[in-house]
């Protein structure tokens, strides 16, 4: 049985929003982020792909010694979690953990939501596989789900324009699709783990009333009962406090712009 750090992987710089949530209730155990910056955006691309590239991920994350791994992306959530986890985990080393960010989110929709109508804002990925809809509707069969897509949100906050009048732009745009799309929806769901970077302009330009729902403090909570449930996984985290940042692009462009996530400095290594 191998001891070592939890992983987090996404994308990119967004899974470093769930990394935050998770170390601010989880700060005794060791951490690897890995961001695989070079191929990222995956919003876009296929499930194939977004399934190849995260089980590499998985894979790079376990072969330096992560009993459990976190995909802190929607995306991979969406397209590689279950075939990872029903696939490839029992070949690979049934031992190990991986677990995603849309179960843990939806979860907790039945407290929030007062009459059941749900807005996801997410990667065209997301979007299209219809992941939240699914969950929410083993959960809360009577929920109303509305989906939108917001191709241009990642982009926005990758290029540091997320308090540009860009955002400004494709906010409401985005906010008055979905709204129109279904009048009565009473909490959005912010289903890709950049979009906190954008959540002032969200709340400026979001109808009062509406509850936004962010990830990290959520996803945190999940794992910690997780943990508790599972004490043969909890044993096998060693406990430094540390994180070891791994990108597959720059290390300097990953600091530069993950400092920003995690308002704080961080020293990234090329992988
Ligand atoms: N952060 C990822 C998510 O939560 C998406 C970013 C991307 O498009 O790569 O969906």
């Amino acid at each position: 049985m191998i001891n070592g750090p939890i992983g987090v992987f996404d994308s990119g710089y967004g899974g470093l929003t769930i990394l935050r949530g998770i170390r601010k209730l989880l700060p005794q155990y060791d951490y690897i982020y890995l961001g695989d910056n070079a191929r990222a955006p995956y919003g876009n691309r296929s499930f194939d792909i977004v399934y190849r590239f995260t089980l590499e991920a998985v894979k790079e994350l376990f072969s330096r010694g992560c009993p459990l791994v976190i995909l802190a992306c929607n995306t991979a959530s969406a397209k590689a979690l279950r075939s990872i986890q029903q696939r490839d985990l029992p070949l690979m080393d049934p031992g190990r953990r991986v677990l995603g960010v849309i179960r843990p989110t939806v979860e907790v929709l039945g407290e929030l939501s007062p009459g059941g109508h749900i807005g996801v804002f997410g990667t065209p990925g997301t979007i299209a596989s219809g992941s939240y809809e699914m969950e929410i509707g083993k959960l809360y069969p009577h929920f109303v789900t509305t989906g939108q897509a917001c191709p241009m949100w990642v982009p926005l906050v990758e290029n540091r324009e997320s308090a540009g009048p860009g955002a400004d732009y494709f906010v409401k745009k985005y906010i008055g699709s979905l709204i129109e799309a279904d009048p009565e929806i009473d909490t959005v769901v912010l289903g890709c783990t950049h979009y906190p970077l954008l959540i002032d302009k969200i709340l400026q330009y979001m109808p009062s009333g509406i509850k936004v729902v962010e990830q990290g403090d959520i996803v945190a909570r999940s794992l910690v009962d997780y943990l508790g449930r599972h004490p043969e996984m909890e044993t096998r985290l060693t406990r430094g406090g540390g994180v070891q940042y791994l990108t597959t692009e720059n290390p300097e462009k990953f600091n530069d712009l993950a400092a920003l996530f995690m308002n704080s400095e961080v020293s990234a290594v090329k992988l």
